[in-house]
């Protein structure tokens, strides 16, 4: 590993290989090979994915898993499942694979075996949600809670929102469920406009218990309920927390036990199964959670055992890195087809681009190769209409993942396979496009010709489930956790930490009382911000 990764052998071949193939055209290798599209797919925990519409040949694939054996991918995974503490700058274990781990599983950390406490609080979780589901939990007044609102952001925020979003044809459809993360009041007003606070219990989601924007919201929250049912005893009954530091929330005023814990091994952007995902179970159910978790372990065994040229997450952050480090590709775009999963591009956004932002590798040293991709995307087919265009036609390359399913959830069954029809349409013009001959053939005139090309040769992966279940979304998330572990692995960076982001929030923390104060500050920045600050102060009156 103290090997630079430009220095692998593995590398240097991969570099050659790149060299020698990187004009081939997915036409030419699907006429080369009638059975690519059986050949280059795998199969694990209910996801199908086909990689054949990439551009590669085996021999790319034999050399991208000569390079994750060359860089210790397996002995990182193992070391990850082993509960060793892989996060270093943070010095923690990494493992949200726990988190969904039977019971009865032995995983330490430090010697202790957190299985039985990740069960105990699932099981407190359970209760909490079964009470809350059946109206045995009132509110302070004796009112049924009808709607709970999720309270937190970034990991205790997405994960949550994505998976209601994901899951809503299982949820119970007598309540509401609602998500606050911006600081901007907005957020809290349009959560709540509608709501009566005598039926409407809080989730307050923070690992740390002190983040900013959660904090104030958080305290917005209570004056809303206290004020409006006039006694500081509702928060009892109408505020519970899910965090690791139990004094911030007991110095919020919430009892203990009414607290629901995590662990430092769960990194907030791995943390929708922890008790974050408490909204996640009070909506969909104890038992739809245990699907979920099910799903997760299906694909954690997958990762864990598969040899590595059939595994899914390895063979797509393999894939990540052939487009990344090879190509230039600075994007990946991912499509849904399944209006359901809109948020999912967003949650992904989050554990990619936190995970693997890096700049420094493990052994200190500033690395001399791209690391993470930008992510971005939205549902098909609503992406079609408006930037597909210069996936297909523009000057960027930009590798997509579309995700699709057979069985629909809604009722109108007859929307499917259009949907579906939607995306092995793009999946099939993407790689193939349309030749100046082939459009000639159709009529196009001359003059046009030119602009009606497609070069195809656009690469892209199918994931394709059976249906959207609680299960599914479980597998696809461990999926992509585990696919980024892969590129880390590879890349040499700790994808578990996120310094980059501390030091814009130290900033604000000096910047607000310049905002809140009545006298004049005495401002000390660069000469934008001083301005920007002044002009901020003297418009907003
Ligand atoms: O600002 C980034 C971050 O630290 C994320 O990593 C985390 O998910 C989010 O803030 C929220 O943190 P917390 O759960 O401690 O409120």
């Amino acid at each position: 590993m103290n090997q630079r990764l430009t220095e692998a052998p593995s590398w240097h071949a991969l570099q050659a290989h790149y060299d020698k193939i990187k004009d081939i055209q997915l036409r030419q290798l699907f006429a080369d090979d009638p059975n690519r599209g059986d050949r280059l797919a795998a199969e694990a925990a209910g996801l199908y994915l086909d990689y054949s519409k990439n551009r590669i040949t085996d021999e790319t694939i034999r050399l991208l898993v000569q390079l994750a054996k060359e860089r210790g991918v397996a002995d990182r995974r193992n070391a990850m499942f082993r509960g060793e503490k892989i996060n270093i700058t943070e010095d923690r274990a990494v493992l949200h694979v726990a988190l969904r781990a039977p019971r009865g599983t032995q995983i330490k950390v430090d010697g202790v075996d957190v299985v039985p406490e990740v069960h105990a609080v699932l099981d407190k979780m359970a209760a909490f949600s079964g009470r809350v589901r059946s109206g045995e939990w009132k509110g302070h007044t004796g009112k049924r809670i009808k709607n709970v609102i999720n309270v937190g952001i970034g990991g205790s925020y997405l994960g949550p929102e994505m998976a209601y979003d994901a899951l809503r044809t299982f949820t119970d459809r007598a309540m509401k469920f609602r998500f606050v993360a911006n600081v901007d009041g907005a957020a809290f007003a349009e959560a709540t406009h509608d709501l009566d606070p005598a039926e409407t219990l809080f989730i307050l989601s923070s690992k740390t218990f002190t983040t900013l924007e959660t904090m104030t919201n958080a305290a917005t929250a209570r004056r809303w309920v206290v004020n409006a049912l006039k006694s500081d005893a509702a928060v009892a009954k109408h505020f519970v927390a899910v965090s690791t530091n139990a004094q911030g929330v007991s110095k919020f005023g919430i009892d203990t036990a009414n607290m629901f814990e995590f662990w430092d091994w769960v990194g907030g952007r791995y943390s929708m199964d922890s008790a974050i995902g408490l909204s996640t179970m009070i909506a969909i159910g104890p038992k739809g959670f245990e699907d979920l978790l099910a799903g997760f372990h299906d694909m954690d065994e997958h990762f864990r055992t598969a040899p590595l040229e059939k595994n899914l997450p390895i063979l797509m952050g393999l894939l990540t890195v052939w487009y990344n480090n090879f190509f230039g590709a600075q994007t990946i775009g991912i499509m849904p087809y399944a209006d359901n999963l809109k948020r999912f591009p967003a949650y992904l956004q989050q554990l990619q681009m936190e995970s693997n932002g890096k700049h420094v590798s493990l052994d200190c040293q500033q690395v001399n190769y791209q690391t993470g991709p930008i992510i971005w995307g939205e549902p098909g087919t609503d992406g079609q209409h408006s930037f597909y265009q210069l996936i297909h036609q523009g000057t960027k390359l930009i590798p997509c993942d579309l995700i699709g399913f057979c069985k629909p959830l809604s009722e109108f069954t007859d929307h499917q396979d259009l949907l579906m029809a939607n995306l092995f349409a793009q999946a099939e013009a993407l790689a193939f496009g349309k030749t100046a001959e082939e459009l000639k053939a159709a009529g196009s005139p001359d003059s046009q010709t030119p602009f009606r090309v497609c070069e195809g040769n656009r690469p892209t992966n199918t994931i394709l489930a059976e249906q959207l279940t609680p299960r599914v979304v479980g597998a696809l998330v461990a999926l992509y956790e585990h696919s980024v572990f892969t590129q880390g692995a590879i890349w040499a960076i700790d994808s578990f930490d996120q310094w980059g982001v501390e030091l814009g929030k130290v900033l604000a923390t000096r910047i607000i009382p310049e905002l809140q104060s009545s006298a004049e500050p005495k401002l000390k920045h660069d000469s934008s911000t001083n301005t920007l600050i002044g002009r901020y102060r003297s418009l907003r009156g």
